[in-house]
């Protein structure tokens, strides 16, 4: 569940956190992002990763171990998602019917902002080309479509064939818009095609965050911007601790509604462990892109981040 907040159309806000590659890179810098959190809490508010260690140094996964931390412990944030990928584009498969009416209920109908956010903060004009990576059924996709116009493109791209099918539905009516399934990690584009490209919801799905910011950057030209919208920790933390703790149990409950429970049960899970806004600046950082900045959204449960492909 998210919880509206008035700013959410108010782009221009001061940005939170900026940072280039001359003074932030790199998994040796990354933090723990656990230092202000209480016991119990992970960067993302929410319970222990069950499936996946972490070497707080590096930052970097140990997928292979399967670790079961103790009540209170607080791990460091992880570098991946460790559920395969063909599981991950399975649930969405599954969920892709009643994905849209999901997300309504789940953001009392305010991802619709988010995604115009997002948008604007790709500072496409007219005619320009775009990637939108981890589509589902295309509805930031169809806001990009809006803003490039009709002499403008976009490809938009999605690991499960059953969010592609729903995409391609409900967006006939857009000539400048293809739906492809592809894999975020291996996107069969050349480099430097688009203008910008964006991610919405999706990076957390990813095996690997800093891979997945790599691919895009690389298929945007310098000076293009990358834009990724996801899911975050709200602050102050004890409120952040209170929304995981209601999303965690609601999302399931909204999941059985549609006869998904068990795919919305890895709704949170996905969440647990997901670096910090924070940390997700270092990994954008460390994939390459510059003057890297996030503002927060819905009291924080959202972060925006962009930043650009080095010139
Ligand atoms: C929570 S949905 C977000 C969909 C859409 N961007 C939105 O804003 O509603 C996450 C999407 O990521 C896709 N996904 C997961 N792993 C992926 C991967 N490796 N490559 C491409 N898409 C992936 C899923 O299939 C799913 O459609």
């Amino acid at each position: 569940m998210i919880v509206p907040d008035s700013r959410d159309e108010t782009i221009e806000q001061p940005i939170e956190r900026q940072m280039t590659t001359s003074h932030a890179t790199m998994a040796d810098e990354r933090d723990t992002g656990a230092q202000d959190l209480p016991p119990g809490v992970t960067p993302t508010g929410d319970a222990p990763p069950p499936d996946a260690q972490v070497d707080g140094a590096t930052g970097s996964a140990d997928r292979s171990a399967a670790v079961s931390m103790p009540e209170g412990a607080v791990p460091t944030s992880r570098a991946g998602n460790p559920v395969p990928g063909a599981e991950v584009a399975a649930m969405f498969d599954d969920i892709a019917p009643v994905y849209d009416r999901m997300n309504t209920l789940m953001t009392f109908g305010l991802d619709g902002r988010w995604r115009r956010a997002a948008v604007q903060a790709t500072h496409l004009s007219a005619g320009d080309a775009v990637i939108d990576v981890a589509c589902g059924t295309g509805k930031l996709a169809a806001t990009l479509a809006e803003r490039v116009g009709p002499f403008g493109r976009v490809l938009a791209v999605d690991l499960a064939p059953g969010m592609i099918a729903e995409a391609t539905e409900q967006n006939r009516d857009l000539v400048q818009l293809e739906f492809r399934v592809a894999d975020a990690l291996a996107l069969a584009v050349p480099d430097d095609a688009f203008d910008a490209a964006t991610i919405a919801f999706g990076l957390r799905n990813l095996p690997d965050y800093e891979a997945g910011f790599r691919e895009l950057a690389r298929v945007v030209r310098p000076g293009g911007r990358v834009v990724c919208l996801e899911l975050s920790v709200p602050r102050p933390r004890v409120w952040g601790r209170i929304y995981h703790g209601v999303f965690r149990r609601s999302a399931p409950l909204l999941g059985s509604m549609f006869g998904r429970r068990d795919a919305y049960s890895y709704l949170p899970q996905s969440l647990e462990g997901f670096p910090n806004p924070d940390e997700l600046v270092r990994t954008m950082t460390g994939a390459g892109l510059v003057d890297v900045s996030y503002r927060r959204l819905a009291l924080g449960a959202v972060a925006l981040h962009r930043g650009t492909v080095l010139s």
